[in-house]
């Protein structure tokens, strides 16, 4: 792919299927390469927005939205930021070579289901994962979580960031279970995974990058391991390089190269691991950056955002920690429109902090809408800057 001028006839350009923070950071290392990137999201003033040549809102669930929306603006890439886009639709526009969609569009149609990236993984690849079964009602759910066995998770099939998953630990808290799950699921069909705990030591980001090597071929190259601490299903903290044993890393990269390459084509991807000693067990996988690699903005030679951006124009990339850090999570805390923050003078005299403030439109009690990012001699001191740096900031009304 030859990298033009935007806004003209030789320009790259590449369409943005969600526009959140981490969209935001993918639309910056895009626009320092030239590319020409439209942001799309379902609602106006999202992250990437602000950062792109132009935006639309749609949405993205609507196909006959995204088909015409691809089809006025012809871009060379789309590039999915969330789940919750009419992944069939995508796959119609690659079938009919409208666009490349980023990894592929089977890659979003997977992963966008707990169904299809975990009959894939543990059914098709044989990884290993947490027991689990798939119910479509309060009876199979029922059935579902003894032959798994308690304490489980349900979660719906169709949901991210801990949305109407609970923690179950015994039969009489199914019912408000399975209640929760279809309050908060993203579409109205009742299906849920309920999945057996894996007691883990800690859980990891494999980031793992397929992009095209001086050969021509799909390269695999890994990021250093990413430990997090989660809460109610949503990260609070990540820090990098996680500590681990070498076999547990082998075994997670083998894990994580087997999953990446049966998504196919280039591009960053997030391989979410659970790992107690020398074992490991594959739990989900983002084709796309993570979350919890916001920290790499700090520990790396470029980021998982610079990564992507790099690996989908064909260009190649260097996935090298540069040194520990860690990332804290700045909620809203509060529900109001043009939010302020105070604290961030403070939050700065921290050694080596440093601040992303995402510019959401609207603050809810646990969006988030910024990170505190800091480096140490090692994650423990990384992590203990990050979270003070985090505390400093207070969001406000503004
Ligand atoms: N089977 C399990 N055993 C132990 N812990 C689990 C299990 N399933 C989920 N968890 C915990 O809950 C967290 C969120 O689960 P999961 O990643 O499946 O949800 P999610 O909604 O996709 O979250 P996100 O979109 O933020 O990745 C996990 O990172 C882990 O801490
Ligand atoms: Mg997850």
């Amino acid at each position: 792919m030859k990298l033009g001028t935007p806004l003209s006839a030789s320009a790259v350009k590449v369409m943005l299927l969600g526009s959140g923070e981490l969209g935001k950071e993918v639309a910056i290392e895009l626009q320092r390469l030239g590319v020409e990137v439209i942001a799309v999201d379902r609602y106006a003033d999202a992250p990437a927005m602000q950062v792109a040549h132009r935006s639309h809102v749609i949405a993205m669930t609507d196909a006959a939205a995204l088909r015409a929306l691809v089809l006025a603006e012809r871009p060379h890439l789309i590039v999915p930021e969330i789940e919750a886009i009419a992944t069939d639709e995508l796959a119609r526009i690659e079938a009919d070579g409208l666009a490349v969609v980023i990894p592929t569009a089977l890659a979003a149609q997977l992963t966008m289901n707990r169904e299809g990236i975990r009959r894939l993984a543990a059914e098709e690849l044989g990884l290993p994962t947490s027991p689990y079964r798939f119910a479509s009602s309060l009876e199979e759910l029922v059935a579902g979580a003894s032959a798994v066995g308690y304490p489980c998770f349900v979660k719906p099939v169709m949901s991210s960031s801990g949305k109407g998953q609970s923690y179950v630990q015994d039969e009489a808290e199914v019912e408000a279970a399975w209640a929760y799950a279809l309050s908060a699921g993203r579409v109205e069909q009742a299906r849920v995974i309920v999945e057996g705990r894996i007691d883990f030591d800690f859980e990891i980001t494999q980031l793992t990058v397929r992009s095209l090597g001086a050969d021509g071929q799909i390269e695999t190259s890994f990021c250093a391991p990413i430990g997090h601490r989660q809460v109610k299903g949503d990260y609070v903290e990540s820090w990098q390089p996680q500590a681990m044993s070498p076999l547990a890393l082998e075994r997670s990269r083998d894990m994580a190269a087997r999953v990446t390459e049966a998504l196919g084509g280039r591009g960053l991807f997030g391989v979410e691991l659970f790992v107690s000693g020398d074992e490991v067990w594959f739990s989900e996988v983002s084709p796309r950056p993570h979350d919890t690699g916001l920290v790499t903005l700090a520990t790396q030679t470029y980021s998982e955002f610079a990564l992507h951006a790099r690996a989908i124009l064909g260009l190649p990339v260097d996935a090298s920690l540069r040194e520990p850090g860690a990332s804290a999570v700045i909620y809203g805390g509060m529900e109001a429109r043009g939010v302020a923050f105070e604290g961030v003078a403070e939050a700065l005299k921290v050694p080596t902090a440093d601040l992303r403030l995402f510019g959401k439109p609207e603050a809810f009690e646990r969006r988030r809408m910024g990170v505190a990012l800091a480096r140490g001699e090692d994650t423990d001191q990384a992590r203990q800057r990050a979270l003070q740096a985090a505390n400093c900031v207070r969001v406000v009304a503004g």
